[in-house]
C-alpha cells in the first residue's frame, strides 16, 4: 500500500537546512564543479513540502523568499525534482505542490536542496513510486550537489562535488546562531570568485586535506575545539563579493560566539555558541547589532528529509 491511496490524499515532508563546518574546495573539474572535502551538519530550520493530486504540475510558495526571489516554475528545484522522479518511475508528473519555507533563500543554507529532497519523498509517497533510498539518493545527486545530504541529514563527510556521503558521528548537539544578510548570493558566482582569486595567486597551491580535526571535535570535543577546527574555503570569495560580511563576522565574535564563519557559499554567518542558553543570548545581541536581516537559533545534527504524519 502506498501512503497515498485516494484522490483526497495529502502527503507532507520536511527537510533541514545545513551548515558546512568544514568546506575545503579543490580544483575546478572539467565538468564545471569543484572537488570538495566537506563536512555537512543538518540544523533545525526546516522547509515543508506538501503534495496533493493534481492535473500537471503546479507550485505555490509561502514564507522565506516567497513573492520574489524564489521561482515557482521549472526554475525551482522542486519542479525539477517532480519531473525527474516522474520520469524515473514512468508516471505522469501530476501534483499540486506547496512549499512552506523557513530556510532563507540563496543564503548558503541549502534551502533549495532541502525543498528538492522533501519533494522527492512527498511525491514518492503520493505517487506510490517506491523509489527506495538508493534511487532517491541518485536522483537527488542529479538535482544538485547538496540534495543527497538534505535527504541524509545528521552529519556527513561529502566528497566528489559534495554528493558522495559517508556518515560522521556527533555525540552531542551543537548550537548555532544563523545571521542572514539582506541580499542572497548565487553559489556559482562565489565559486567563480574563488577561481578568480586563485588564478591571481597561482603559487598558493590548493590543499584539500582530510577534515580530521573537525571530525574529532564533532565526536566529543568542547565547543572551543570545534570552533578552532571550522574551515570554509569559500569565505574569502563571499567576503570579496560582500565586503559588509566582514562586519557581520566581527559582530558575531564581539558578541561572544565561540567562532563565526560564512555558511557554504554565504551570505549567512554561522556563529557557534557554547550551549543552547548561550545561543539564545547571542541571538538577542546579534538581532540588536543591526547587521542582519534575520537572526535564527538552530541546533544540529537533526535528521534529513522525513515524511510528516
Ligand atoms: O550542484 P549545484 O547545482 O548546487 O551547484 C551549483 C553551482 O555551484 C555549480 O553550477 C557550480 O558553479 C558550483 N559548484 C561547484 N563545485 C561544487 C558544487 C557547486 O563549482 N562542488
Amino acid at each position: 500500500m502506498s501512503l497515498a491511496d485516494g484522490p483526497d490524499d495529502v502527503v507532507t515532508a520536511r527537510a533541514p537546512a545545513k551548515v558546512n563546518v568544514h568546506l575545503a574546495v579543490g580544483p575546478l573539474r572539467s565538468d564545471g564543479f569543484h572537488e570538495l572535502q566537506t563536512v555537512f551538519l543538518a540544523v533545525s530550520l526546516f522547509d515543508t513540502v506538501t503534495a496533493r493530486p493534481g492535473d500537471g504540475l503546479s507550485l505555490t510558495l509561502a514564507g522565506e523568499g516567497a513573492g520574489g526571489e524564489v521561482p515557482v516554475d521549472r526554475g525551482n528545484l522542486v519542479w525539477r525534482a517532480a519531473e525527474l522522479l516522474a520520469e524515473h518511475a514512468g508516471v505522469r508528473p501530476d501534483a499540486a505542490l506547496a512549499v512552506e519555507k523557513s530556510i532563507p533563500a540563496a543564503a548558503g543554507l541549502a534551502g533549495g536542496s532541502a525543498d528538492a529532497a522533501a519533494a522527492l519523498l512527498a511525491l514518492d509517497a503520493l505517487w506510490g513510486t517506491r523509489a527506495g533510498r538508493e534511487d532517491l539518493t541518485a536522483l537527488a545527486a542529479r538535482l544538485g550537489s547538496d540534495v543527497p545530504f538534505s535527504l541524509h541529514g545528521g552529519v556527513a563527510l561529502g566528497t566528489g562535488r559534495g554528493e558522495m556521503l559517508s556518515p560522521v558521528l556527533a555525540r552531542r548537539p551543537w548550537h548555532w546562531v544563523l545571521g542572514v544578510a539582506a541580499e542572497g548570493l548565487s553559489t556559482p558566482s562565489v565559486y567563480a570568485e574563488l577561481d578568480r582569486q586563485r588564478a591571481a595567486a597561482p603559487d598558493q597551491g590548493i590543499a584539500l586535506g582530510v577534515p580530521d580535526a573537525v571530525v574529532a571535535a564533532l565526536q566529543g570535543g568542547p565547543a572551543s575545539a570545534l570552533a578552532a577546527a571550522l574551515r570554509n574555503d569559500l569565505q574569502a570569495a563571499a567576503l570579496s563579493l560582500r565586503p559588509a560580511l566582514r562586519r557581520a563576522l566581527r559582530a558575531a565574535s564581539d558578541a561572544g560566539a565561540q567562532a563565526a564563519l560564512v555558511s557554504g557559499s554565504g551570505p549567512t554567518v554561522a556563529a557557534l555558541a557554547s550551549d543552547g542558553d548561550h545561543a539564545i543570548r547571542l541571538a538577542a545581541t546579534l538581532a540588536g547589532a543591526g547587521v542582519f536581516r534575520t537572526v535564527r537559533v538552530a541546533h544540529g545534527p537533526v535528521p534529513g528529509a522525513r515524511l510528516v504524519a
